[in-house]
């Protein structure tokens, strides 16, 4: 059976230095959520907290409904894959698996059954005898998951277990590792700082600055519904513009700021114009070289199979990226004036104070969850 995750107004101290300061978060049974951030943000401490190896210094980690800040790493009953891999270089393949069961007290043929069993579910069964300086990095990488799932771990953690391999190895293994988290449905915290990454693998995503959660979601509500300029610009391409919501009667529109202006139904009661970051991801505009829109100049052009990709110029210094809709075969020249619409269902409004979405994550506008 899969466990939930807990974590209740956790604190973490070295020394003097908070770095993490009343986090709270639910993690359901069998999910796959991942922590995601920039460097430095947190997601390993969190992490070590988790296990075990790091103590906690306010709040509560519950699994299912134990409490288990004070029990110790090796009764917690879980397996934790590491960025550098960790395995044994003096231990064949098969030994290194075996280890993750040494304090079991199994008998030979046990050991042996489940060694086969984990080795046929990561793959690398005919890799039984090698040695670590005989495995490529992605197999490496496969037999770090397969001693930390041995055990059949309540929870599975891994913290940037990718981060080593080249580009084509790190989609394959990603795909991989997904593939045998569903299949074991064991509940698993995932960190990276690849945002990419983390929109493939996961079925939730807390997106953390500085130790504090700015966002938790699926990966299609972060995307698309950013809740904070962070959030925006860390995940996803986009473009920010500035502008004001300005109200008129019961209609909305946005007045950008160099001259454009487009009705608007951004749901919710406003009393008063708001200064506002339009955040437009680059599928998003609608590019014409005749009519009305934001007027820009394209600088640079690039095809890339689906579609084209104009890096247009709005002003001195303002280059944005746009991409044409694939079923426009017009290709639109290097220094030709063009204007911009937007989809206005589609793109962001952040509150240029507080750095708030103006549309709520779940308000049934442009896109459905
Ligand atoms: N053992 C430690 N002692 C003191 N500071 C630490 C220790 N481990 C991490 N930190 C600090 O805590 C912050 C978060 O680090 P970390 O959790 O490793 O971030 P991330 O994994 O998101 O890159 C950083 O500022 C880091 O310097
Ligand atoms: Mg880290």
């Amino acid at each position: 059976m899969s466990v939930s995750i807990t974590i209740n107004d956790v604190v973490k101290r070295y020394g003097d230095k908070t770095i993490i300061d009343g986090l709270s978060l639910d993690i359901k049974p069998g999910e796959f959520f991942t922590l995601l951030g920039p460097s430095g943000c947190g997601k390993t401490t969190l992490l070590r907290m988790i296990i075990g190896f790091n103590s906690i210094e306010g709040g509560v980690i519950k699994i299912d409904d134990e409490v288990i800040n004070s029990i110790p790493v090796n009764k917690r009953n879980m397996g934790m894959v590491f960025q550098n891999y960790a395995i044994f270089p003096h231990m064949s393949v098969g030994e290194n698996v075996a280890f993750g069961l040494k304090n079991k007290k199994l008998s030979k043929n046990e050991i042996k059954t489940r060694v086969d069993e984990i080795l046929n579910i990561v793959k690398i069964e005919d890799l039984k005898d090698r040695m670590p300086d005989q495995l490529s990095g992605g197999q490496q990488q496969r037999v770090a998951l397969a001693r930390a799932i041995v055990t059949h771990p309540n929870v599975l953690l891994m913290d940037e277990p990718l981060s080593n391999l080249d580009a084509k190895l790190r989609i394959e293994m990603r795909n991989a590792i997904k593939n045998i988290q569903q299949q074991m449905g064991i509940t698993t915290v995932y960190v990276t700082h690849d945002q990419e990454e983390a929109l493939a693998v996961s079925d939730r995503i807390a997106i953390m600055n500085k130790g504090v959660i700015q966002q938790i979601g699926t990966p299609k509500q972060v995307y698309e519904r950013p809740e904070n300029t962070f959030v925006s610009n860390f995940i996803g391409t986009s473009n920010l513009l500035e502008g004001t919501v300005e109200i008129q009667g019961d209609k909305k529109y946005i007045q950008f700021k160099n001259g454009y202006r487009e009705e608007v139904d951004i749901p919710g009661e406003f009393t008063e114009d708001i200064d506002v970051f339009v955040s437009i991801r680059p599928q998003d505009f609608i590019i014409s070289t005749e009519g009305e829109g934001i007027e820009g100049i394209v600088k640079n052009s690039m095809f890339l199979g689906i579609n084209t990709h104009y890096f247009i110029e709005l002003s001195q210094d303002h280059l944005i990226e746009v991409t044409q809709d694939p079923d426009v075969s017009e290709d639109i020249k290097e220094n030709t004036k063009v204007y911009l619409k937007i989809k206005p269902n589609k793109v962001n409004f952040f509150h240029k104070e507080s750095q708030y979405n103006l549309v709520k994550e779940g308000e049934s506008y442009g896109y459905e969850y």
